[in-house]
Formats: C-alpha cells, structure tokens, sequence
C-alpha cells in the first residue's frame, strides 16, 4: 500500500475486515484513543456550518452522524452493512431530537453518487486514510461543495517516520492486544486498521495535497494528545 492509492484487492480485503469491526467498532475505538475521540468528533461537529447541507463520506456505523445536530444531513459508506446500522441509529436519534431525518446513500469517495455544488460541507472522519484513491477522492469532494464550500478531514496525526513508528508500536501492542481480547481471535480485523495506519502518510503530506487538489485556506491541525489532524480547507 502506498499513502495515496489502495490496490483493488487489499481495498476489498480491508472493506471486509472493516464490516467486521462493526460490533466493537466503538469500544476499541475508544480504547485506542484514550477516550479522546468524542472530543475529536465534537471539536469536528462544532467546526461545520450551523446550517446547510452535510455530507459525511464513510458514515461507518454512525458514530460521528449520530452527533451531528440539526442541518440536512447524508452519509454515504460502501459497505451496505455500515449504512443499515448507521441509518437505524442515526434516525432514531434525530427524530428523538426533532431533526429532519438523515439521508443515507451506497457509494464511495471516488464516484459520489451527488450533482455538482449541493453540499455547504463535506467531513470525512476516520476513513479517508481507507479511500483507494485519495485525489480522487478529494476532488469528488470538492466537485460536489457549494462556492465558500467546507472540507473537514480527522485521520491520524504523523509528524514524522518516529512519530509514526510511535503510533505503530501503539496500534500493534497496546490496541492490538485490547482488540485481541475483545474480538476473542487472534487474527481479529483491528490489525487491517495498524495496516492503513502504517501505509497513511504524515499530516504534511495531505496539507500539501488538498492545497494541490485545488482547496484554499488549507490547514492540518494536529489535536491532543497528538494521535489525531483535523485538516479543513474552502472552495473558492
Ligand atoms: C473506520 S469507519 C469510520 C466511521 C465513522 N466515520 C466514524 O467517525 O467513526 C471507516 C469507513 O470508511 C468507509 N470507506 C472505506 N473506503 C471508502 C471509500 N473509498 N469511500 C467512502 N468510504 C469508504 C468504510 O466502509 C468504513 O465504514
């Protein structure tokens, strides 16, 4: 695997494992990041317009579009799996809260299945390091912002090759044991995530190609503890 393409194969392997993790998808998250990813979710949930239309790109089983308030919102996974959880979970939430319900759509990043300039923003959290084509995926997403349009991205954060190797050593031993005991296998699906992990490039690099995918006002912001980024960047 290499930071900006995913091979047809490892990708369909990876989608495998992925639906895999729906069950413990949550708990290991939370384990793996110190119980700091709601606070990642809600720093992201807090940076989107306050109204408008929302696309998130690999909805998962829900976990961020569950906190998402108001807005009109679509969520969009491959994995048909994800989608009929996450459209439960999410739309039981936002009728309890008197949102209008959640549109939820198959596809994927490199072919969004949306006309040009419908969305006010576009996030993408914990998902875009398993896009198979990450530039085409990132001009989709721009294809489909409104002018003035958001992009939010949180992924991992890699400063440099020991940071990352850090991480490595976090993901395999400390997570992969906890996912081991969890998943109650050895072979459990955790490890394809060490493995996007490792093949993910440092947060630069995607500073530097969303500034070259055309986006403007492009940071990449590397949040507490400094196992995540948050990058955003505009359409013109
Ligand atoms: C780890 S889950 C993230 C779930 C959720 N966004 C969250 O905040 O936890 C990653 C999701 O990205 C989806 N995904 C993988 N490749 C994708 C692609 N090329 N386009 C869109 N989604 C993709 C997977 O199917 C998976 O459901």
């Amino acid at each position: 695997m290499d930071t900006e393409i995913i091979g047809e194969s490892d990708w369909k392997e990876l989608q495998r494992n992925l639906e895999a993790t729906i069950p413990v998808y949550d708990r290991i998250n939370n384990f793996a990041t110190l119980g700091q990813v709601k606070r990642w979710r809600s720093r992201a949930e807090n940076l989107l317009p306050k109204e408008g239309h929302i696309l998130e790109i690999g909805c998962g089983p829900g976990s961020f579009a569950e906190t998402v308030k108001g807005r009109r919102l679509f969520c969009l996974d491959p994995i048909p799996e994800m989608l009929r959880i996450a459209e439960t979970r999410v739309n039981k939430r936002r009728k309890e809260l008197g949102y209008s319900m959640a549109e939820f759509h198959i596809g994927t990043a490199e072919k969004l299945p949306f006309e040009d300039n419908c969305f006010d923003a576009v996030c993408t959290l914990f998902s875009f390091r398993d896009w198979f084509d990450k530039r085409k995926g990132l001009s989709e997403a721009k294809r489909v912002l409104k002018p003035g349009g958001l992009i939010i991205i949180v992924d991992p954060a890699k400063i440099n090759s020991f940071h990352g190797f850090l991480g490595l050593i976090w993901m395999k031993y400390w997570v992969g044991s906890y996912a081991r005991l969890i998943c109650k296998q050895k072979e459990h699906p955790w490890k394809w995530l060490t493995k996007t992990y490792v093949s993910f490039g440092t947060t630069k690099k995607y500073t530097k190609m969303l500034k070259e995918e055309g986006f403007e006002d492009v940071k990449g912001k590397i949040i507490f503890p400094g196992m995540a980024t948050i990058w955003t960047g505009k359409v013109s």
